[in-house]
């Protein structure tokens, strides 16, 4: 279509354009599924409290959003941990709980045994992958043509993913109240100063970057280009 109505692949703006997809690309290019991390926190950087409940940290508008963000994804992955703790659906649904038109597979990522009674294993859709490996599980998902997949924890998986470097995106959903104590988000990536930091950027390419949802902040992240920090600000400088 975009041939007979004159479309070129080499234009002039064909250079934004793979930087507006270069994350895309790269997956593509890859062969691995495109990949979104969702992670719903306490300021303190926490996603679930000391006695594990963690629902809910976020209020119903950073839930609706995520469940939009569920239902344009192919598949959904969870840990055992994230199984076992919340008895998840791991359903797209919409504002009044009815389940969106278009599901992802769900996958569960781990090898201890999922109980026949989980939530997960009603309905179509659901998938158990007795791996701890990010990359292999994303290579099964290509092979059943998932081209986007989004990983919704808890700790352990996320943290796999990104020692891995293997998120392309992340939606940050930022609730105002303190844990203190409880599961972090993120566990230990190996880092040992600040220069070995991990770094995203504020990506508005397809909407806001940051966001007020309810009494939520939503934040859309990508992965800088380089790992290498970015230069230091007069005001950083000067401090
Ligand atoms: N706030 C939120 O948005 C949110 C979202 C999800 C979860 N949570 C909370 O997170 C907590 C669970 O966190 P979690 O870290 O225990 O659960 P998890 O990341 O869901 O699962 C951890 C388990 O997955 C398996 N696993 C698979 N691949 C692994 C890998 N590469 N590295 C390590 N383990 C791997 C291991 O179990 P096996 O022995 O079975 O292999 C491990 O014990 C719960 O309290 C839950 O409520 C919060």
């Amino acid at each position: 279509m975009l041939r007979r109505a004159g479309g070129r692949r080499h234009g002039p703006a064909a250079p934004r354009a793979r930087e507006l997809n270069h994350r895309w690309f790269a997956a593509r290019r890859a062969g691995r599924p495109f990949t979104t991390l969702h992670l719903a926190q306490s300021l303190d950087g926490r996603i679930a409290a000391a006695d594990g409940t963690s629902q809910w940290i976020t209020g119903a508008g950073a839930r609706e959003h995520s469940h939009a963000v569920r239902a344009r994804a192919e598949a959904i992955i969870a840990g055992t941990g994230t199984i076992l703790a919340d008895n998840p659906r791991l359903t797209a649904r919409t504002p009044d709980g009815t389940p969106a038109a278009r599901q992802p597979l769900r996958v569960v990522m781990g090898h201890r045994e999922v109980p026949a009674s989980a939530a997960i294993t009603d309905g179509p859709g659901y998938v158990h992958l007795r791996e701890h490996d990010p990359a292999a599980v994303l290579a099964d998902l290509a092979g059943r043509g998932i081209d986007h997949a989004m990983i919704e924890g808890g700790a352990s998986i996320a943290t796999a993913f990104l020692a891995a470097d293997l998120v392309d995106e992340i939606w940050l959903y930022q609730a105002p109240l303190f844990l203190g104590s409880g599961r972090h988000a993120i566990a230990d990536l190996g880092i040992t100063t600040l220069a070995e930091a991990t770094r995203f950027r504020y990506d508005d390419r397809g909407g806001p970057a940051h966001q007020l949802l309810g009494t939520d902040a939503v934040l859309h992240l990508e992965p800088t280009p380089t790992s290498r920090p970015e230069t230091v600000t007069e005001h950083e400088r000067t401090r």
